[in-house]
């Protein structure tokens, strides 16, 4: 059965692929339209072709565009084409805008030699696509009215924020300010009725996860952490966007959400299942004595 395309618009940056992709399926089959920005070569826009297709069979609409999201040429022709287009009489409404863009360096900030050590160009790029195109868009759908009463603004983050890894520090930093900047969009946003949260996903294998340094090995320590023994999915994710465009959960605004199964909560001591050390009787055996602190 195809259902009527709805004036509904779920404007994801990089739905091509992992959480952004997972969420353009899922929202096109619960009533959204999905106009998305994402960057690929040849190779991969097969899957992109098939993304199209499967929500153009849930009987909404499908309009993308192979663009650099951080452009602010190519934003602005975006979303005046999107205005000209869809929002005849003001109808069409964003009422998801995802930011969910992986496009950073990966490399040390200092290094142990002038070659290993970020450029100022690599790292202002890395916090510009992974962070302030975020205000950018968020600013020109304000703009032109795109955004209102029960639209909802989320960006993908990771605990990486607050945590870092060898190679990630220009992430880690984009990832701080993205959440900084959410926090704050709340704020600002809240009279106008949008909401705006962080969503903290687990360590999830994409194509993004696949160019950090040692990715396999955080993948399997993210499985042993997981109290699901699993990792998080991007149809996880998917399906929290959903819940939260419900009616309803307009106060759920300016926070970091994690929908990571509580990975992030768990510290990793080598477990090789979730309850490998909730074994009590494993403390008895241990040497450690909790009243020693000598
Ligand atoms: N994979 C993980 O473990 C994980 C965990 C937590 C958070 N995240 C975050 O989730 C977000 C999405 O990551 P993913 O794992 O789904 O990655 P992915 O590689 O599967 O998807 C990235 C998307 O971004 C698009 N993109 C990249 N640069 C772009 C640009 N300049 N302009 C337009 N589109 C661009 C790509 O085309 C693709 O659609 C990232 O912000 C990432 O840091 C990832």
């Amino acid at each position: 059965m195809t259902r009527k395309p709805g004036t509904q618009w779920a404007l994801i940056l990089g739905a091509s692929s992992g959480f952004g992709a997972a969420a353009a399926r899922e929202l096109s089959k619960n009533g959204y339209n999905i106009l998305g920005v994402h960057l690929d070569r040849q190779a991969t826009m097969p899957a992109v072709h098939k993304l199209i297709k499967d929500i153009e069979a849930t009987g909404h609409q499908a309009v993308f565009y192979n663009e650099n999201a951080a452009d602010e040429h190519k934003r602005r022709k975006i979303i005046e084409d999107f205005v000209e287009r869809h929002h005849r009489e003001g109808r069409a409404e964003v009422k998801v805008l995802m930011h969910s863009l992986a496009f950073g360096t990966l490399r040390p900030l200092v290094g142990r030699n002038e070659s290993e050590m970020i450029k100022k160009a690599q790292l202002e790029m890395t916090i510009d696509v992974m962070a302030n195109s975020l205000i950018y868009w968020t600013q020109d759908l304000v703009r032109r009215n795109l955004l209102g009463r029960g639209s909802r603004i989320f960006a993908m983050t990771s605990d990486g924020a607050n945590l870092n890894l060898p190679f990630y520090g220009a992430v880690s930093a984009a990832k701080a300010s993205l959440e900084s900047y959410i926090r704050q969009l709340a704020i600002e946003l809240g009279p106008r009725g949008i909401t705006c949260n962080a969503i903290l996903a687990g360590v999830t294998d994409t194509p993004a996860l696949s160019k950090i340094p040692g990715a396999r090995n955080m993948l399997y320590a993210a499985v042993a952490k997981n109290p699901f023994g699993r990792a998080t999915t991007p149809e996880d994710v998917a399906h929290a966007i959903l819940s939260l465009m419900q009616p309803g959960t307009e106060f759920i605004n300016g926070n970091t959400i994690g929908v990571d199964g509580a990975e992030s909560k768990v510290s990793y001591v080598g477990q090789k299942t979730p309850y490998q050390y909730a074994d009590l009787s494993l403390l008895n055996e241990s040497s450690w004595d909790p009243t020693d602190i000598s």
